[in-house]
């Protein structure tokens, strides 16, 4: 037998005997021409079902480290805003410090059938058994709907609270502001502003990361004393002389849009139609455990 005659037996299906052998279809693809469009087509459609299975093998896989990530991300960003981050510290032993409860915003008391945990306030959001529309005329920070519920972080000192650490958002110039505001004991001294997710302009709306606009926030008070919350971006520079320079920070040059949505969303979180009847009892409370 020559070596054609039996490379095509062994690549060819062998009928009855008698009868003219099969050709495989594997052996048919690998003759078809490559320029022939069947040829590219088929290898276009093998190539993207290995892809799609290597792509989906490795989100499945990495699903876990990644939640992992997200959550170490938001307790390091916790830590920085209430200024008990150390650099190469375990990110999970620093967070003993923190506790984290679930407030229930419309009482202002903490709801004890939800788990910090195990409640997502974002994923909240969305539920319309979980949330509330906000009206057009209460939206200042432009959410549209917001959850019923919220996750306050609290530290403590001798069992009495040190700071309170409270999530807000609220929409800039191109895209919703997610961060914390921290705020002293007295539930009216702004301690510090962090935000950890924005699509803010660099450079322009993006500089509400940057540091020593930050370093802007810590003594201002948000309410007036008629307990109206009252802090505010200004537009430009602060004048020192006025007394409500002490609600005031400056705005962020070029950005005056994001500025107003940062005063537009601490304003609303820290309303009576977010974390304003909670603050109330917290300040009733002054000193006692809560
Ligand atoms: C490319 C581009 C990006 C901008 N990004 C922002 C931004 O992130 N935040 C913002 O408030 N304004 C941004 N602006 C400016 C606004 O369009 C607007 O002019 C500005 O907010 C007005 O504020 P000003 O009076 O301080 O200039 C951007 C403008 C351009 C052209």
């Amino acid at each position: 037998m020559s070596e054609n005659e039996s490379c095509a037996t062994s690549n060819e299906k062998t009928s009855v005997q008698g009868e003219q052998p099969v050709p495989s279809a594997s052996w048919n693809f690998l003759k078809m021409s490559n320029d022939s469009t069947a040829k590219t087509i088929i290898v276009a459609l093998l190539l993207c079902l290995v892809c799609s299975v290597i792509v989906s093998t490795a989100a499945v896989a990495l699903k876990p480290i990644q939640l992992k990530n997200k959550s170490l991300d938001k307790k390091r960003n916790i830590l920085q805003v209430a200024g008990l981050y150390q650099e190469g510290k375990s990110i999970e032993n620093l967070f003993q410090q923190v506790e984290a409860k679930v407030v229930d915003l419309a009482s202002g008391e903490y709801a004890t059938d939800l788990q910090p945990g195990m409640f997502d306030q974002r994923k909240a959001a969305k539920d319309p058994q979980q949330n509330i529309v906000i009206p057009v005329n209460q939206d200042i920070a432009h959410i549209k709907q917001r959850a019923k519920h919220a996750t306050v972080y609290l530290v403590k000192e001798h069992q009495a609270i040190k700071y309170f650490i409270l999530p807000v958002h609220g929409y800039g110039l191109w895209s919703t502001l997610y961060g914390f505001v921290v705020l002293e004991k007295d539930a009216n001294t702004i301690y510090g502003l962090q935000f950890y997710e924005h699509a803010e302009t660099p450079g322009l709306g993006g500089e509400v990361d940057n540091p020593s606009w930050r370093a802007k926030w810590p003594g201002k008070l948000v309410y007036a004393s008629s307990g109206i919350p009252n802090i505010e971006v200004v537009r430009g520079t602060v004048d020192r002389s006025r007394p409500e320079a002490i609600h005031q920070v400056d705005g962020l040059a070029g950005a005056t849009l994001t500025s107003r949505g940062v005063s537009d969303l601490l304003r609303y979180w820290l309303s009576d139609q977010g974390f304003g009847p909670y603050l109330k009892i917290a300040r009733s409370r002054l000193g006692e455990s809560l």
